[in-house]
């Protein structure tokens, strides 16, 4: 496994949510998180699991996995850098989470056994990997058959895409693929973001899940001076920045569990520790090799346009001319949410 240091010294300087320098309690850093992604709380099952055995990859400053814990869920915790597993590791514990592991780990190399988890959840991560397609035949392997994947990902039909990447970075000489990587986040330079249509979605999942649902919200923009400014818009026109994305794993079922995998006679641990696969710790490469290159676009930034894509399921028309979202973007719809520092 590859992971390029370039991604590990980045996500260790950004860990979302990690209020270091306010020094803020668990409660406080709860309250403002589900306060900015206001949707969170009504739209993701944290209480679904009670009893279940959940991983959250890319956990970071681990509020979710507190979420997903204090509804009774086993809870397994894996991020590739040191302050994402300490942060977790204190929410959790300030949180009163006792079942509960974290690990050191990349996503593009899961480290648990097959079929071991009834859910995978991640938010806000799969979009900044390139070799994608491998981390989600990953979690396929180690769900249950017809467990369940929780993702969040970056919506690309939507007005922040448009808007804060696209049409103000227009002129810089970036292409798309640039654009999104540099400017996706709070702090500027991500070494790789890519947003998602429906239907890249449907394609990405589609080696080894289930029928997939997804729901559009957050309703932000990105302005040259505030970061996550709320559009009054209602979800129906699913111009949202975040997809949450539900799939059930439908793979067959995989070799080990059936009998005639390579390990039958694993030996048989306890608690947490017969996730791991007996010839893997989560250890992560020195890090000295770079990934590959993220896929160069010979576009350059195009003037904001919102049908740059297929939009099979979408309640807009194909095309929203840009007078509407200049219309938008014009009037007084927005209202301030509050930003915070660590706002990603
Ligand atoms: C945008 S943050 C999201 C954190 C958390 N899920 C949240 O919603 O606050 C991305 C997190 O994923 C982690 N991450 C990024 N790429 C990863 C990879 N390939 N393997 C494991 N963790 C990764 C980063 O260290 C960071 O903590």
């Amino acid at each position: 496994m590859i992971v390029g240091k370039g991604f590990v010294d980045y996500w260790e300087k950004t860990v979302p949510w990690t209020f270091k320098k306010e020094k803020l309690s668990y409660r406080e850093r709860r309250r403002r998180r589900y306060e900015l992604q206001d949707y969170m709380l009504e739209t993701i099952p944290f209480e679904s699991y009670r009893g279940k055995l959940l991983l959250e990859i890319g956990s970071g400053g681990g509020i979710d996995s507190a979420e997903f814990g204090r509804n009774g869920a086993d809870v397994v915790c894996l991020d590739f850098t040191k302050t994402g597993v300490n942060t977790t590791r204190d929410t959790l514990a300030e949180a009163g989470v006792r079942s509960s592991d974290v690990v050191r780990g990349a996503a593009e190399s899961l480290p648990f056994r097959d079929a071991a988890f009834d859910c995978v959840y991640s938010f806000g991560v799969l979009h900044h990997i390139p070799e994608v397609g491998g981390v989600i035949d990953e979690c396929s392997k180690i769900l249950k058959k017809r467990g369940e994947l929780i993702l969040m990902l970056y919506n690309k039909d939507s007005l922040l895409y448009a808007y804060s990447i696209l049409f103000l970075h227009r002129g810089e000489g970036l292409t798309e693929d640039e654009a999104i990587s540099r400017y996706s986040e709070r702090v500027e330079g991500c070494p790789y973001t890519k947003a998602y249509t429906k239907q890249d979605v449907r394609d990405l999942l589609s080696p080894g899940f289930g029928p997939v649902s997804m729901a559009v919200r957050y309703n932000v923009i990105d302005t040259p001076k505030e970061r996550k400014v709320r559009a009054q818009l209602s979800d129906d026109y699913e111009l949202g920045w975040h997809t949450i994305v539900r799939a059930r794993a439908s793979r067959r079922k995989p070799l080990a569990e059936s009998g005639k995998g390579p390990n039958p006679h694993r030996k048989v641990r306890s608690g947490f520790a017969q996730l791991w696969t007996p010839s893997t710790k989560a250890t992560l490469p020195q890090g000295v090799s770079l990934a590959p290159p993220h896929g160069k676009s010979n576009t350059l930034v195009q003037p904001i346009s919102l049908n740059n894509d297929r939009r099979p399921d979408s309640t807009l028309p194909l095309c929203v001319p840009t007078w509407t979202l200049a219309a938008f973007l014009s009037s007084a719809d927005f209202a301030d949410l509050r930003t915070s520092s660590s706002a990603p």
